[in-house]
């Protein structure tokens, strides 16, 4: 699809003096509508070039293409020249590709091998991994993969938050009310606990916090029995995430959190006081940035800790430096906007003219449908705990249906979790959302099971019809599309056409959702397809060509699942 634009642009150039094909290229557009053509051509930017009306400029360019045996139709509508393609050559090519790329359909090399570091996740070390490291979770997973398709050399980095002044508190609270065995035995909820209960005493007794800070400066000081008790709860933390992140299929090449950078951050305070950045306030270190309309950054506080932002510093230069990054992404809430505006100043301010490659990739906030989530009154929802029960309930749901006995597992899996990742990635980056169960678990509409639901249905046909799908498959057979030319098989066609520009675009915008919207058209239009005419005809050309439409709507979708960190079963 993409070399018949450019195959276009050449036309309308070659008809027009003094307008080159780059021009072209840039105003052609894709009407909302294949009723309008497939492309249509404005004249109005050309008025000014020719001194004649762009309605008459439209008219004669209509005419001089008309002749053009690549185009079967061309229209002139006021000033416009509309372009209708021919519908059994758009289909040949786009199914061809399709079919010949397989799992490599919707990849290019864009990228160029070039270093994208993706850091996501990015969970608090003996705290919850609830519902709200979801978006993080899944909208970075899927960048990673994005990327990966548009050929960068991907990094994933889990950023953990494994240091800071609450575990200060956490020691202090285990140590206070805390004993071993629970630990042991249930880690996390245990660890919360604690949590909740150091925050309800130091409301009542304030020196608590003192204790705490007092706690975290052993720490960073390398203090034996802190050290211990803090490796023994990261410990037991990791093996939690793990369990998320198991059931997710996702993966990290990198688990360098904030405590990595403790022994780098010196020489990065030093780097800030040699620009002569760093300033002091009532005997803390900071960075005044009331030039650019920002609060002052918080260095290094009184007691010498250093701070969230300090690591962040830290963290940027070590990336640069160990990987050279192209682009270094932060899939982060966007609760945390200013901590990365003043992050990527101060990183400016330091004279890193690579400052502009860090992007904050926000998402808006989940919460509960009876308010906020808030882990200091211990108010959570266990992401474990909503995969296992969208993977339970998805199981009795298909229970019902055809899946065989041995598949039920598996599928039941692939549908459950794949439901939760949907919906996730489907609902707009920016906006804040309610998390709610009903919506999560609901298979009908824009959602996971009903994409993952077509696809089986694609494989199912394709089953059927036995030797001749493998032999198109194969390649060994080019179906002729003349025989297929109707509406929607024709808008089906072009939507598969669009996909490799989908994935780019979805990059560009660091937007998966763009994706989830596209699979979600292609899985619709195939349905409307598929009711309105039978797939295994009498008439061998035609009943090939349609077979070929479904093995290339299967495996389209499928590489959009892939994109997106879902799994396309055959069977549903
Ligand atoms: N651990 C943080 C949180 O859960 C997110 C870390 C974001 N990444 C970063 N480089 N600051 O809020």
């Amino acid at each position: 699809m993409k070399d018949q634009k450019k195959e276009l642009a050449a036309a309308i150039a070659g008809a027009l003096e003094n307008f080159e094909e780059d021009k072209v290229a840039q105003l052609i557009e894709t009407p909302p509508d294949s009723a309008m053509g497939d492309y249509a051509f404005p004249c109005f930017k050309l008025a000014a070039v020719y001194h004649k009306a762009p309605q008459k400029i439209a008219e004669e360019l209509a005419e001089k293409l008309r002749g053009n045996g690549a185009f079967a139709d061309v229209k002139n509508v006021n000033a416009y020249v509309n372009f209708f393609m021919n519908r059994a050559d758009v289909g040949g090519s786009v199914i061809g590709d399709v079919i010949a790329e397989g799992d490599d359909y919707g990849k290019s090399d864009v990228g160029g091998g070039r270093p994208v570091i993706v850091e996501f996740s990015s969970p608090n070390i003996a705290k919850p991994f609830h519902i709200g490291h979801i978006r993080s979770t899944v909208i970075g997973a899927s960048l990673a993969k994005i990327y990966k398709a548009l050929g960068y050399d991907v990094i994933r980095i889990n950023h953990l938050g494994d240091y800071g002044t609450q575990f200060g508190k956490m020691i202090v609270a285990y140590r206070k009310w805390g004993n071993e065995e629970d630990v042991k035995r249930e880690p996390i909820k245990t660890l919360l606990g604690y949590y909740v209960k150091f925050h309800e005493e130091a409301e009542k007794d304030p020196s608590l916090d003192d204790e705490a800070r007092a706690t975290f400066t052993k720490l960073e000081n390398g203090e034996k029995e802190e050290v211990e008790i803090w490796q023994w709860f990261r410990e037991e933390s990791l093996k939690e995430f793990s369990r998320v992140y198991d059931m997710l299929g996702i993966e990290f090449d990198s688990y360098a959190g904030e405590s990595f950078y403790s022994d780098k951050m010196p020489r990065v305070e030093k780097m800030l006081e040699d620009k002569g950045l760093l300033q002091e306030s009532e005997g803390a270190q900071i960075v005044d940035l009331s030039d650019y309309d920002m609060p002052p950054a918080l260095i290094k506080k009184k007691d010498g800790s250093t701070l969230y932002i300090t690591r962040d510093i830290t963290a940027a230069i070590y990336r640069k430096e160990t990987y050279d990054f192209y682009r270094n992404i932060y899939v982060v809430a966007s609760q945390q906007n200013l901590h990365f505006k003043q992050l990527f100043k101060i990183i400016e301010l330091m004279g890193y003219d690579w400052a502009n490659q860090c992007i904050h990739v926000p998402f808006g906030m989940v919460s509960l449908e009876d308010g906020t989530m808030s882990t200091r009154k211990g108010k959570v929802v266990f992401l474990i705990d909503v995969l296992n029960k969208s993977v339970e309930k998805t199981r009795e749901i298909i229970a019902e249906k055809n899946v065989p006995e041995e598949l039920l597992d598996k599928t039941a899996h692939d549908v459950g979790i794949g439901a939760v990742i949907f919906q996730e990635l489907s609902n707009n980056r920016i906006k804040d959302y309610t998390f709610s169960w009903d919506k999560v678990l609901n298979f009908d509409g824009e959602t996971g099971p009903y994409v993952q639901y077509t696809h089986a249905r694609c494989s199912s046909v394709l089953r059927k019809a036995g030797r001749e799908a493998d032999e198109l498959l194969a390649g060994n057979i080019t179906p002729d599309m003349s025989k297929l030319t109707g509406d929607v098989v024709y808008e089906l066609i072009k939507a598969m056409g669009r996909f490799p520009d989908v994935v780019l675009e979805a990059g560009e915008k660091y937007e998966p959702s763009i994706i989830t919207r596209h699979i979600t058209d292609i899985a619709e239009l195939f349905n409307k397809f598929y009711h309105d005419e039978h797939i295994l005809v009498e008439d061998r050309d035609e009943r090939l060509a349609k077979l070929a439409v479904t093995a290339a709507t299967k495996q389209t979708i499928k590489n959009g699942l892939a994109l997106l960190g879902i799994a396309a079963p055959d069977r549903m």
